[in-house]
């Protein structure tokens, strides 16, 4: 049986055992109602003739007795008078013949000196029949019997029936069709468009997702069938994009690709990766949960690399409802709808933070490692906690890879110099790498670091050391070389210190080919309209608020051009998003207001009553909000003063899949070095950058679109499952620390196809 036909029974059989049970206590009341009526009329004309009735019996007077009765008389009722043997004495109307039936009740009535009351069928109609006795000087005379019609009261309980049964059919029907409609709306048109939407998914359409009114109801369903969507979308994608590459013959490196390979190499064993940034954070927002995604290159890169390989991410706790949606164990899996792979969150206090994170890790390394001459601070309190903390780390990462068999493990960036020593002391079976996300300098600017031994002992701790060009690469041996005491063998580019073996190599960094899975379908004149600005121009900035950057010597430059070029003036609107970053540091702080006066100073020198020059947009942005400022921008300027590689220059290039835009690029980030394309600048040097900017909105539409192709395809090919896969090719290939016969040789740097 059909479920609206089962409900729509259920509705009908419920409202008739409802209606049914009212309409019968009605019934009940009214059958009372109308017999206490009766009662009261007969028992009222009882009484009334009672003294007459008593007069006139005993002086033994029919015609006494007919005279009352005949003006007691009414239509629709009988009167008759007994004497003391129940023998009819007199009767009104005449025509009214008693059942015999009434000469008994009379009987009962002088026996029992008590009114008897009782109903009875005359002449197809029923009738009540009231008889009281009618005693004198308490010996019974006689009895009054009052019969009054009583058929209206079946007729009466038939009409209660009728109009319950009416009723019935009304609320019934009426039941019936909000259900149908509820069940219409409600459930067969959700689930006829859950059929639709899976229908198109099937048929290979890329679709939304899917949205459906009732969360409650429908949300998990959706969720899940969403999240079925996406991944058939993604093996839908991932087969076309192999076959396609298959038959053009080419070895470029998929997240499909990657994962076969990491397979091959790891088995069932996962990857683990440790970071102080975390992939998701979790912070409260109007009283709800919301995830995000942290402004950083480092997550960026390694967040699909862990969506292909699975495997456990350790970070830092970052967010302030972290604890929240974390087991007891600090994991949670992420995506949250189709976890691909753990994150265990470790949690520090605010002096570890200090010392570690903001001290030693970024008013230390970082302006250490960045030449942009803000002057380095080395605080022995500091140096403690990152040496605290990175033990810490140390000892998470232990407890994830302890049920693993030569583990692989993948430690970022320069906040964990000491942990590739640390986890080697206790795990030799493990194979470890550090990438260094930022740049190495020279020897002598390396040098002025106390604890400088410390760092390279610990990072050679190490079989693998990638940086992001082998210029790094080179300033790292030199620096080893004279702090350490080490074999270099530069012809295979490691160090040797004792039985161990430290490769060092160049990984130029990059990211995967697609920036968000779903684009946003923002046009550009909604993007401007929606920024409250029109121009013939959009040039875009998307950074943290970090002094590396070059933020305000880029904005100096953009007053330049209108300086010079004035024609430009109302037409050409710089927007920068800045995401506030380490803002406890007072350099950051101090930048931040740099940031803020050099925008306001170039928006009053040159804006107008409808324009001006900079749109200056603080705060957390996520990729989907990026988006379409990459795709609809004519320009995008990463202008650092110094960067490790730079990936907001490749997410650019990776958005634009209309092949058109132009990148101004730093020369002083890595990024440079492979994206030859770009119009390269000196971010000090103001002018120059002004005629970059000039250069990029006047260049031939076909000058800027080859330019971007070929951008593209450098971006294409060295993205991020590259990188991923000739890293951990190499890092696979090193034999175990003991297996003496292997480490004769030196893993050399294997071919895309040998990798793939
Ligand atoms: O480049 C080093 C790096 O750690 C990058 O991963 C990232 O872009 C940036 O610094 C983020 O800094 P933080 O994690 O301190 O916000």
């Amino acid at each position: 049986m059909r479920v609206t036909t089962r409900l729509v029974l259920a509705i009908w059989i419920t409202a008739l055992a409802v209606v049914a049970g009212f309409a019968y206590l009605q019934v009940s009341d009214e059958r009372q109602r109308l017999r206490q009526e009766l009662e009261r009329r007969a028992s009222l004309l009882g009484e009334g003739l009672q003294d007459g009735v008593e007069a006139a019996l005993s002086r033994n007077s029919r015609p006494a007795l007919e005279r009352l009765l005949k003006r007691f008389g009414r239509p629709g009722q009988r009167l008759a008078v007994y004497d003391t043997k129940a023998s009819l004495v007199a009767l009104a109307p005449e025509s009214f013949v008693p059942r015999p039936e009434t000469a008994s009740d009379v009987t009962a009535a002088i026996t029992s000196g008590s009114v008897q009351q009782v109903f009875r069928q005359m002449s197809g109609r029923t009738f009540y029949v009231y008889v009281m006795p009618v005693p004198r000087e308490e010996k019974p005379l006689g009895a009054v019997a009052v019969v009054l019609d009583a058929s209206y009261l079946a007729e009466a309980e038939q009409a209660v029936w009728r109009e319950n049964g009416i009723r019935f059919l009304v609320l019934g029907a009426i039941l019936s069709l909000i259900a149908l409609l509820v069940v219409r709306m409600s459930i067969t048109g959700p689930m006829a468009k859950i059929t639709r939407w899976t229908k198109a998914v099937r048929r290979g359409q890329h679709l939304e997702p899917m949205k459906l009114g009732d969360p409650s109801l429908f949300g998990p369903i959706t969720r899940e069938v969403s999240v079925l969507a996406r991944s058939l979308q993604r093996a839908r994608a991932a087969a076309e994009e192999e076959a396609a590459l298959r038959l053009k013959g080419e070895t470029l490196w998929t997240e499909e690709r990657l994962k076969q390979f990491v397979k091959l190499r790891l088995g069932e064993a996962p990857l683990f990766v440790v970071s102080n940034r975390e992939p998701v954070s979790h912070v409260w927002k109007d009283g709800r949960i919301v995830a995000r995604r942290p402004a950083s290159g480092l997550v960026t890169a390694m967040e699909p690399v862990m969506r292909a390989c699975g495997g456990v991410w350790t970070a830092q706790a970052s967010g302030d409802a972290d604890r929240e949606t974390t087991d007891a164990g600090g994991h949670l899996g992420v995506p949250a709808d189709d976890p691909r792979y753990q994150v265990r969150r470790v949690w520090l206090s605010k002096e570890e933070e200090d010392g570690y994170y903001y001290g030693f890790a970024n008013e230390g390394l970082w302006p250490l490692c960045h030449i942009v001459h803000t002057r380095p601070q080395f605080r022995p309190a500091d140096w403690a906690q990152y040496r605290a903390v990175n033990e810490r780390f140390a000892e998470a990462v232990l407890e994830e890879i302890q049920h693993t068999e030569s583990p692989l493990v993948l430690i970022q960036d320069y906040h964990f110099a000491l942990l590739p020593a640390l986890i080697k002391a206790q795990r030799p079976d493990a194979r470890t790498a550090i990438f260094w996300h930022i740049p190495w300098p020279n020897f002598e600017a390396f040098s002025i670091c106390p604890w400088q031994e410390d760092l390279l002992r610990g990072m050679l701790g190490a079989d693998l050391i990638g940086f992001h060009t082998q210029y790094y690469c080179n300033n790292f041996l030199e620096t080893v070389e004279r702090v350490v005491e080490a074999r270099i063998d530069r012809e295979n580019f490691s160090v040797n210190r004792g039985s161990h073996t430290t490769s060092v190599k160049p990984f130029p960094i990059s990211v995967a080919p697609t920036f968000v899975d779903d684009p946003p379908k923002t046009s550009r004149e909604e993007l401007l309209a929606e920024l409250g600005i029109s121009a013939e121009f959009v040039g875009v900035g998307v950074e943290r608020l970090d002094y590396t950057k070059g933020i305000p010597e880029r904005f100096l430059a953009i007053g330049r051009l209108f300086e010079r070029f004035p024609e430009y003036r109302e037409r050409l609107v710089f927007v920068q998003l800045a995401a506030p970053s380490r803002s406890t540091i007072r350099r950051y702080q101090e930048l931040e207001a740099e940031v803020e006066t050099t925008v306001q100073m170039v928006n009053r020198a040159f804006q107008t009553r409808r324009w001006r020059p900079i749109v200056y947009l603080k705060g957390h942005h996520e990729h989907r909000d990026i988006w379409p400022f990459y795709r609809h921008a004519d320009f995008c300027m990463v202008t650092s003063l110094h960067d490790g590689m730079n990936l907001v220059a490749k997410e650019f290039i990776s958005v634009r899949d209309d092949e058109d835009g132009a990148l101004i690029l730093s020369q002083f980030a890595g990024a440079s070095s492979e994206l030859r394309d770009a119009l390269l600048v000196n971010p000090y040097d103001i002018d120059g950058v002004a005629d970059a900017i000039r250069a990029a909105v006047a260049m031939p539409p076909e000058e800027r679109r080859a330019r971007m192709a070929r951008m593209r395809q450098t971006v294409r090919e060295h993205n991020i499952y590259r990188w991923a896969g000739l890293l951990l090719n190499d890092l696979s290939r090193i034999p175990e620390e003991g297996t003496a016969t292997l480490t004769a040789t030196t893993p050399g740097r294997a071919s895309d196809e040998e990798a793939a």
